[in-house]
């Protein structure tokens, strides 16, 4: 049983180590030419606290973190995915029981390119069916991990498609009917980069300037390892151990320089509300869908299981010996549950990444004012409205578990549960009754986000731009521009808390 090994000793391994990195362009580059292209600097004012440490109870010294690992990087052609069972080191030394690809925790990290083809062959060594989705992309539906498709122990699944989505931060894990959430969690997940020449034009940081990272929490229970057992299925498994890239409080050696963050949460059920502790601001550049139009600023970003941003972390000012934490801040969502605290509550604070300025370097630090021009749905277009309701019920059968489902459904493989007509715009409505947040996924398109009324009342500031997940919170009503313009065929709708999905929170959308 081969173990995954650290090939980056917390730094970032530039393109020209050899690290495994398949890159196709320096680092940093001079901002495209063209009279639109003015600049912006993002440094500015705000250094009163840098290097601040924190003395909230729960965060810790940066002696106890483990430096972040990267996964290798593999390209989609003609690659092979061994799913097997193994043990990956999740830092100190520390070897923890795990379901892979490839042996390496997390999966490996598939970086593609728009147009070209993505061959993979999914090979199932795992003691339960499997079934791989790429998830962001838009293949055809026999492409998607459906989980009809679920391959048993010893068979193998073949992907074959063109890859038609625009550059973007996308990923891939389990889709195997009822076990989502134990597969993901043991380690049955990567990240997807999807690179294209209008994101090229741009010079955003690359390389080792670009830091792509699964954020997860663990729940370990006194253990030195996490485990996936007895899910709370109303919640979701909530740990208070932060993982990044399947390392245990990671720490990432980091220098002067303007960073591009692709940020995933691959969480079952954790919702975090990302934020520097340095009190600087987010730099939000893009979402599930890609880049969007303009560069955003906001000082946190709540990234739900599913979710994922793409940002800029500018530490052109900061001074080697700076810690800077990315946490997750505590919040609040009413769950109706009662006020009993419990240690592995939603909205409970974490700290993610430690940020450790190692080295000065004299690089520019800008960003083109104008991104990009993601093509949305146009709700003027639109010639129907389906709305979707979310509530719970207790098991017909044994009336003790809680179902979590939507429009009265819990999901069966066989059952069309929407007829939707290929390339006609809709208005969909998702409508919470229920006390828990629930972050509603859809397959084969992405959607722009319309509106949200009651709860947080409005659409937050990195929900612009083409999204495939959003977040639901109890008593919302969130209103979506939906329009399938990729591929007919059956599809999927679902809540992104995997423990949701898994009892049954899922429709089948038929695409015709
Ligand atoms: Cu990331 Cu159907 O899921
Ligand atoms: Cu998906
Ligand atoms: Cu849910």
């Amino acid at each position: 049983m081969r173990k995954t090994t650290d090939i980056s000793g917390g730094r970032r391994p530039a393109a020209d180590s050899g690290g495994g990195r398949v890159s196709r362009r320096a680092f940093i580059r001079t901002v495209s030419a063209g009279g639109a292209a003015a600049l912006i600097g993002i440094g500015g004012a705000g250094r009163a606290l840098w290097g601040a440490t924190s003395t909230e109870p729960g965060l810790r010294s940066s002696r106890d973190r483990n430096p972040l690992r990267f996964a290798p990087e593999v390209i989609p052609n003609d690659l092979t995915l061994d799913a097997a069972v193994g043990s990956a080191d999740i830092g100190t030394g520390i070897e923890s029981p795990a379901w892979l690809l490839n042996q390496t925790l997390p999966s490996p990290l598939i970086r593609a390119r728009k147009g070209d083809p993505f061959r993979v062959t999914l090979a199932n060594e795992l003691p339960e069916p499997l079934i791989l989705h790429w998830h962001g992309l838009t293949p055809p539906e026999e492409m998607d991990g459906h989980p009809r498709f679920a391959v048993r122990r010893g068979r193998t699944y073949d992907y074959d498609f063109t890859l038609e989505n625009r550059a973007g931060t996308y990923w891939y894990h389990s889709h195997a009917h009822f076990k989502v959430g134990k597969h993901t969690y043991l380690g049955i997940a990567g990240m997807l980069i999807v690179e294209d020449e209008e994101e090229e034009g741009l010079g955003l940081p690359s390389g080792d300037r670009e830091i792509p990272i699964i954020l997860q929490d663990r729940r370990m229970h006194g253990a030195k390892t996490p485990s996936y057992s007895n899910p709370d299925t109303l919640e979701g498994i909530l740990g208070d151990e932060p993982f990044g890239n399947g390392v245990r409080r990671p720490k990432l050696e980091v220098d002067t320089a303007l960073y591009r963050f692709r940020i995933l949460n691959g969480s079952n059920a954790r919702i975090f509300r990302l934020a520097r502790d340095d009190e600087r601001p987010l730099v939000l550049i893009g979402n599930d869908g890609g880049l969007l139009e303009r560069s955003v600023e906001v000082d946190a970003i709540d990234l739900a299981p599913g979710e994922r941003v793409d940002l800029l972390v500018d530490l052109s000012e900061a001074q080697v010996g700076d810690r800077i934490l990315l946490n997750s801040e505590a919040f609040h969502i009413a769950t109706g549950l009662g006020r009993k605290e419990q240690v592995h509550r939603q909205g409970h604070p974490l700290d993610l990444l430690e940020l450790h300025v190692t080295r000065e370097v004299d690089e520019p630090a800008t960003v083109p004012v104008h991104l990009s021009a993601p093509t949305l749905p146009d709700p003027k277009d639109a010639v129907r409205e389906r709305s979707f309701v979310f509530s719970s019920d207790r098991d017909e059968w044994t009336r003790t578990m809680m179902q979590h489902q939507i429009n009265g459904l819990s999901y069966e493989m066989g059952r069309v549960d929407e007829r939707v007509p290929f390339g006609e715009t809709e208005i969909w409505s998702f409508t919470n009754e229920n006390q828990f947040a629930h972050p509603m996924h859809l397959h084969a398109t992405h959607f722009h986000v319309l509106s949200r009324t009651e709860g947080r009342n409005r659409v937050m500031p990195w929900e612009g731009g083409l999204k495939d997940t959003v977040l639901v919170h109890p008593e919302e009503t969130v209103r979506l521009a939906v329009r399938f313009t990729a591929h007919r065929g059956l599809f999927l709708l679902h809540c992104h808390n995997l423990e949701h999905e898994d009892v049954g929170m899922m429709l089948n959308v038929l695409v015709e």
